[in-house]
């Protein structure tokens, strides 16, 4: 897809062609494709306004070149608890570290993309600002703290720093106009549509039995219009709505019952479950409540918020909200992506997810995950949903279909894995493929048992190792069979298997990783910090690869 010019008109054209040709290195920190390709967007109109763009992903960056970078930009995304993307972490640790070369003459500008929900909002972007500045750059563009919404305010912010950072006779006439919003990808040729399409529900299916304490619903979706050119390794993003029990709560609480245009608006498009400090703060300056405004100022909000909802401020702190003010208060409620659980060349228009039902309870308020439980309780066979593909590049079956994989998906973790075994079957791929999964159960929680158990017998899996946490009294988790299984596992990867998690990002992939690097110490009689480097090296060369929520 090309750049579309704002407003359907053509790009203008510089008056004169730039005379100078600007060095400028862009630099990404991305997770799930978000920063990389702002990154590509940045280095499409620095190429229009006379600059010589370069775009590097933090995991190959190496730090000792940043001081030629002559003019740079930073694009960081903050995961989970305030932690760098999981290929960003070497080269992030490195900049923080006494390793960092100096940076004077530099000029940079650092956007920083983040979500509200999550309290450390946009924590690397802002540490990267301010370490640029104390190793002696000059920041030529002030940082933006974006939250999940930020395809307007990322282009705007971009416009904003090539323009400053522009040398004196390129710097303000050549700026081109262009539509982020319509060019998510920095791949010229891209094939995949990124325009949201209403798809079909035609299976929903529980796969664990009544018995379990979990409900994971399998579901196939149908592209009337032909399957969008998803690979395995893709994600498919949902246009959840909302719970419409808690529309009513939140109606009833602000005394706004009868407005039929807001109680669609608070179903589908506004987020109004997420709540952090910068809800608090616009709650109160939209309803000028003064105890809410006293609140901020006790500095316990931050401690009040875990666990809770906009439900709960809008109940502590009564104020008679207009459908105005829930606007204003709420931001737009953003689509949730899943790991496709499935292969084109197996399945044809359809495109298969596997979605655990989020349920828990806080505050003696019982609270649901927006769209695992509109999958889960809101939509059938037959049902409508939007939805939209998101690649990821950096989660692929090797090129060579001769080469190993291992790959490790306990719980929802399994669903690309599903998608890659296909894939190597459809494909009749010669490469051997090991499983690790794990769940509870494995009586009520085994996912698509029959599937794998029909792929060892078709030779498109050649292993499977299992660990039920919940059926002995110790726990059991996959980290523990790869621990057993050490010694064949060096000899895959030393022989050139690729390794691939997907699933919990907060501890089971770390455990595995360390599990790995385990595996390597033992096995070679490495130290730990050589066995770490054995695992970053994979990292690096692309063969250990992770899909993590
Ligand atoms: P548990 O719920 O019994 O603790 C899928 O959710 C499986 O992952 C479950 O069996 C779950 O076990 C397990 N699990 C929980 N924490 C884990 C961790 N840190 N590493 C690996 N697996 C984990």
């Amino acid at each position: 897809a090309g750049l579309d010019a704002a407003g359907g008109q053509p790009a203008a054209q510089p008056a004169a062609p730039p005379k100078a040709s600007e060095p400028l290195t862009i630099i990404f920190a991305s997770e799930s494709g978000n920063c990389e390709t702002l990154a590509g967007n940045v280095a499409k109109l620095a190429k229009k306004q006379g600059f010589k763009p370069k775009v590097v992903d933090f995991a190959d960056l190496d730090i000792a070149t940043l001081p030629k970078a002559g003019k740079l930009v930073a694009i960081a995304a903050t995961w989970g608890e305030g932690e760098p993307p999981a290929r960003a972490v070497e080269t992030y640790n490195a900049l923080m570290s006494d390793a960092a070369p100096r940076l004077d003459g530099v000029e940079f500008g650092v956007l920083a993309l983040g979500d509200t929900s999550y309290v450390e909002f946009c924590a690397i972007g802002k540490a990267l600002d301010a370490r640029f500045e104390a190793l002696g750059g000059k920041r030529a563009h002030d940082r933006a703290d974006l939250d999940l919404d930020f395809d307007k305010p990322a282009a705007e912010w971009i416009k904003g720093a090539l323009k400053a950072l522009a040398p004196a006779e390129v710097a303000s006439d050549n700026v081109v106009a262009i539509d982020f919003a319509r060019s998510n990808s920095h791949d010229e040729d891209e094939e995949v549509s990124r325009d949201p399409v209403v798809v079909e529900v035609i299976e929903h299916v529980n796969l664990n039995s009544s018995r379990s304490k979990k409900e994971t619903i399998h579901l196939a979706l149908e592209f009337a219009d032909g399957a969008p050119a998803y690979e395995p390794g893709d994600s498919l993003e949902i246009y959840p709505e909302n719970d419409p029990q808690l529309v009513e709560e939140i109606l009833k609480a602000t005394g706004l019952t009868g407005d039929e245009a807001l109680r669609r608006a608070l179903l589908s498009e506004r987020d109004i479950t997420t709540l952090s400090a910068a809800t608090v703060d616009r709650f109160a300056k939209a309803t000028g409540h003064a105890d809410a405004q006293k609140f901020i100022e006790s500095g316990e909000v931050k401690a009040w918020l875990e666990g809770r909802h906009l439900i709960d401020l809008i109940e502590a702190y009564p104020a008679a909200l207009t459908a105005e003010h829930l606007n204003t208060i709420t931001r737009p409620l953003p689509p949730r992506a899943y790991s496709i659980a499935s292969s084109r060349k197996e399945v044809g228009d359809e495109v298969h997810l596997v979605v655990a039902a989020v349920r828990y309870e806080t505050h003696g308020r019982a609270r649901t995950g927006v769209a695992s439980t509109h999958v889960a309780d809101r939509i059938a066979n037959g049902s409508k949903l939007r939805v939209r593909v998101k690649p990821n590049k950096h989660f692929r079956l090797p090129s060579d279909p001769a080469t190993d994989i291992i790959m490790v998906g306990p719980g929802t973790g399994v669903a690309p894995f599903r998608a890659f075994v296909q894939e190597r079957r459809a494909t009749e791929a010669s490469g051997r493929s090991w499983l690790f999964f794990g769940d509870q159960h494995f009586t009520h929680d085994f996912l698509y048992q029959l599937e794998w158990q029909e792929a060892l017998e078709d030779g498109s899996l050649s292993k499977i190792d299992v660990a039920f946490s919940r059926d002995q009294p110790e726990k059991i988790y996959v980290q523990d069979r790869i621990d057993q299984h050490a010694g064949e596992l060096v000899e895959w990867l030393d022989g050139g298997a690729s390794f691939y998690v997907c699933g919990d990002a907060k501890n089971m992939a770390k455990d595995v990783r360390a599990a790995v690097v385990r595996a390597f110490s033992k096995q070679k009689g490495l130290s730990d910090a050589d066995a770490e480097a054995h695992v970053a090296g994979l990292e690096r060369a692309r063969r250990y690869q992770q899909d993590v929520y």
